[in-house]
């Protein structure tokens, strides 16, 4: 049986840490060091103070503060980490391609070629390499090309385990998951991993597959999941003109067994640094193989999840008396679901980007989300200045003070916190009539309502 004394992870961010301080603290005779290009991010893993960790996950302070230092490290030092492993992690970002073939589709394999050649160069001892990245499928075959042409006789072991957490939901996700996907190749590499997670996970939920069914499995449940998401948002819209109310539709068909109640939440739209890439990704493999309908069948997710940022927007300024020019919006939330500080792909931006277009005037407040984050954001689109963001769009760290002199409020990200304010105060601070549009049918509609605001929700 091979065993593994010491495991590398390149890449520290939203997957490469929580996973490996999960396997960390359940393998504690398991040396996990997690390195990163990212001086800056290592800094903050390393911060004695838990509260400055780079990622905000509810419950992942106590997983690092038990064993970092004991058998979870953190570093920049990328060669001796993956010299002295046995077992590699292959956990850095595969973002969709912004540049030549496959442009606005593709995912961007460089950072993993450049992770292979790494490994390749610096190796001296066997390993294990385990694609944890979402790839697109048959990327072992180039990892094998790159690893198995080093010609200094280390041999190497490909494996693709795809990670299914959550954010906001990842500790509850990693100690308990519904399923591991291993696949590979030899079944010794591919027990070697069995073996880790097995010290806490039941082994009817490991699941070994061959490398491609294991890539492909990951990006088809994604596209599963966000179809739903899809699919009830476009009912959303046929409920708000037939009278159905969205929420009353989804439990109905919940309730069936076979549909499931999960993942049926009307809401301003998916967000989120994987559903659409992951996607696009899909839908770019299936036109390479020359699968027309498969490509459009799965591209319809994606349209139907920009029509519901783009009619969440419209609507506020129809509401509006269409016109939003010289209104003050306020927003409340702004990361892409409640409990973590991830903005990527957000519904936000896109809704802030399309009434900052109309020239309204935008206040936000999330309770993770830093200012300069959502700048950022903003000025990633490449629509207006930064000058002119800066303009127009302000941040502040109250709620009451995002709200006060607003002519409509936008909630964008279903905090709980947002269900308990006093919004019989934040009315009267309003302009009359004062307006909630609630994304993510989170707030109380018949106490909005008596209170005297003009409350929209989706699909209501
Ligand atoms: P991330 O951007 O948060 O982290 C990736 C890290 O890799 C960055 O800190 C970057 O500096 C580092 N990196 C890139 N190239 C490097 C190199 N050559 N050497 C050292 N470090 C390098 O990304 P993420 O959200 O953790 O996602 C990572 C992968 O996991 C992606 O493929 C993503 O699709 C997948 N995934 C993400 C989630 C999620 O919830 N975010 C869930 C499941 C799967
Ligand atoms: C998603 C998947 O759920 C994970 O299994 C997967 O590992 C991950 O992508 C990934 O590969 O990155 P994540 O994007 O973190 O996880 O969060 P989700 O809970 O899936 O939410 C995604 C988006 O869909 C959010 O904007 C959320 O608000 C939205 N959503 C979700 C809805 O609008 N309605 C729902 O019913 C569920």
């Amino acid at each position: 049986m091979r065993k593994i004394n010491k495991i590398a992870c390149i890449g520290a961010g939203y997957v490469g840490g929580p996973t490996m301080a999960v396997i960390a603290q359940r393998n504690p005779n398991i040396d996990v060091t997690v390195v990163d290009l990212n001086a800056i991010r290592i800094a903050a893993w390393n911060d004695a103070d838990l509260t400055k960790l780079p990622i905000y996950e509810p419950g992942l302070d106590q997983i690092v503060a038990e064993a970092r230092g004991r058998n979870l490290f953190f570093s920049t030092d990328v060669e001796s980490a993956i010299d002295q492993a046995d077992m590699i992690f292959i956990s850095v970002n595969t973002p969709t391609k912004t540049y030549g073939k496959g442009k606005g589709q593709a995912a961007d394999l460089k950072f993993i070629e450049l992770c292979a050649r790494q490994i390749a160069r610096v190796a001296t001892t066997d390993k294990i390499v385990v694609e944890k990245s979402t790839l697109p499928v048959r990327t072992a075959e180039a990892l094998k090309s790159i690893l198995h042409n080093t010609g200094n006789n280390v041999k190497f072991d490909i494996l693709s385990n795809p990670e299914f957490l959550a954010e906001g939901t990842a500790v509850s996700d990693l100690q308990n998951p519904d399923r591991v996907l291993i696949g590979g190749e030899s079944q010794e590499a591919i027990q070697a991993l069995v073996n880790i997670y097995a010290t806490w996970v039941p082994s009817e939920r490991i699941i070994t597959t061959n490398l491609w069914s294991s890539e492909l499995s990951k990006l088809v449940a994604n596209a599963f999941l966000a179809q739903r998401v899809s699919s009830i948002n476009a009912i959303s819209e046929l409920c708000e003109v037939t009278g159905a109310d969205v929420n009353e539709v989804a439990h109905a068909i919940g309730m069936d067994s076979r549909i499931g109640s999960k993942f049926l939440k009307a809401s301003v739209g998916f967000g989120g640094s994987c559903f659409q890439k992951d996607i696009l990704n899909l839908v770019y493999i299936a036109k390479s193989y020359g699968l027309q309908e498969v490509a459009d069948y799965w591209e319809q997710v994606i349209i139907m999840n920009d029509h519901q940022k783009i009619r969440f927007a419209d609507n506020i300024i129809k509401t509006l008396y269409n016109t939003v020019n010289g209104k003050n919006i306020a927003f409340l939330g702004w990361s892409f679901k409640k409990d973590t500080n991830d903005t990527r792909e957000s519904a936000a931006i896109y809704v802030a980007d399309h009434l900052l277009d109309e020239q309204a005037t935008i206040t936000v407040y999330d309770p993770k989300v830093t200012a300069e984050q959502i700048y950022a954001d903003l000025d990633y689109l490449g629509t207006r200045t930064s000058e002119e963001n800066r303009k127009l769009v302000k941040v502040v760290n109250d709620p009451y003070i995002a709200c006060q002199d607003a002519h409509a409020i936008a909630v964008l990200t279903e905090w709980d916190a947002f269900k308990t304010y006093n919004w019989k105060l934040i009315y009267e601070n309003m302009y009359k009539p004062a307006f909630v549009f609630d994304g993510r049918n989170l707030l109380d509609k018949k106490q909005l309502n008596e209170i005297g605001f003009q409350f929209y929700s989706i699909g209501q």
